[in-house]
């Protein structure tokens, strides 16, 4: 079981829409993929609700960092799809010793052999969740938007990962920067997009995602945006998002 995470210190880059879609390509191409809502929860509300009358005392994310999980299961949200949900204990593991970010990598090799990926969702600030994230995982990818601000955070993001790989996980290898959210009709970001692939060579994915609010929707409905799609644009955005998630997992298995 390959463990990725997609981070990024910046909010509202496009980390769980990505996140989305890379399980669900995976899950398509026949992988078994387990997802893990490190977050607050907008993962978990892409895939299906928990049944009426479902009373299964299914496994969620803060029991990953406490111990306390023998017995408790994912829940199958979809063919080749289980999700570990994110429950409002998971909060306190930010305010929790250090020490607490070595308990995730355990916990999730007991699925090991049940699993060919896991996914693993995080907040976009650098707390106790995201160094446990960063600490448990073979691989990171990091979707970004052409902004300065964003910009100005990519090497505060490289930071992190180097100073993860010097002390608690030197496996952990990154994928790349991954541009999304990429408007179109700004010669500015367009313009920028070859600069940027110049200055970051291999750490740049080639492909990237245009901002289209059909993704949008397709989230808020829980699809994957190549589901049904209804007009050029949707079918545009799907084949982008589909060579996207395609490059991603080429690194990871490939690696
Ligand atoms: N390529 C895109 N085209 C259109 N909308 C997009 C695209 N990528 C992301 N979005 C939308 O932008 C918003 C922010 O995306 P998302 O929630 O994935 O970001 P995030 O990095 O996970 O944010 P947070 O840090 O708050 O968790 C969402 O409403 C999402 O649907
Ligand atoms: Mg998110």
């Amino acid at each position: 079981m390959k463990i990725i995470t997609v981070a990024n210190q910046k909010g509202g880059v496009g980390k769980t829409t990505v996140e989305c879609h890379l399980t669900a390509y995976a899950a398509e191409e026949g992988k078994r993929v387990l997802v893990v809502d490190l977050d607050e929860g907008d993962l978990s509300q892409f895939f299906a609700a928990l049944e009426d009358g479902d009373e299964t005392p299914y496994l969620m994310s803060s029991q990953l960092f406490t111990g306390d999980h023998d017995g408790y299961q994912p829940r199958q949200v979809g063919p080749n799809t289980w999700l570990i949900e994110a429950d409002v204990p998971l909060l306190d593991v930010d305010d929790m010793p250090l020490d607490v970010i070595h308990q995730l990598r355990p916990a999730l090799e007991r699925f090991a052999g049940d699993f060919d990926l896991c996914m693993i969702d995080t907040p976009p600030n650098l707390q106790r969740r995201m160094v446990a994230a960063l600490t448990a995982s073979d691989a990171v990818v990091a979707p970004f938007n052409i902004s300065a601000f964003t910009l100005a955070r990519l090497p505060k993001l490289m930071n992190t990962i180097e100073t993860v790989q010097d002390r608690y996980n030197p496996e952990l290898k990154f994928l790349g920067y991954l541009p999304n959210l990429v408007n179109s009709r700004s010669p500015e970001e367009i313009d920028a997009l070859p600069g940027l692939r110049e200055a970051y060579g291999d750490s740049m994915f080639a492909e990237q995602i245009i901002y289209r609010p059909c993704i949008n929707k397709a989230l808020a409905a829980g699809n994957p945006v190549w589901w049904k799609a209804r007009s050029g644009s949707q079918r545009e955005a799907g084949k982008e998002m589909k060579r996207a998630c395609k490059a991603v997992l080429d690194k990871v298995f490939t690696a």
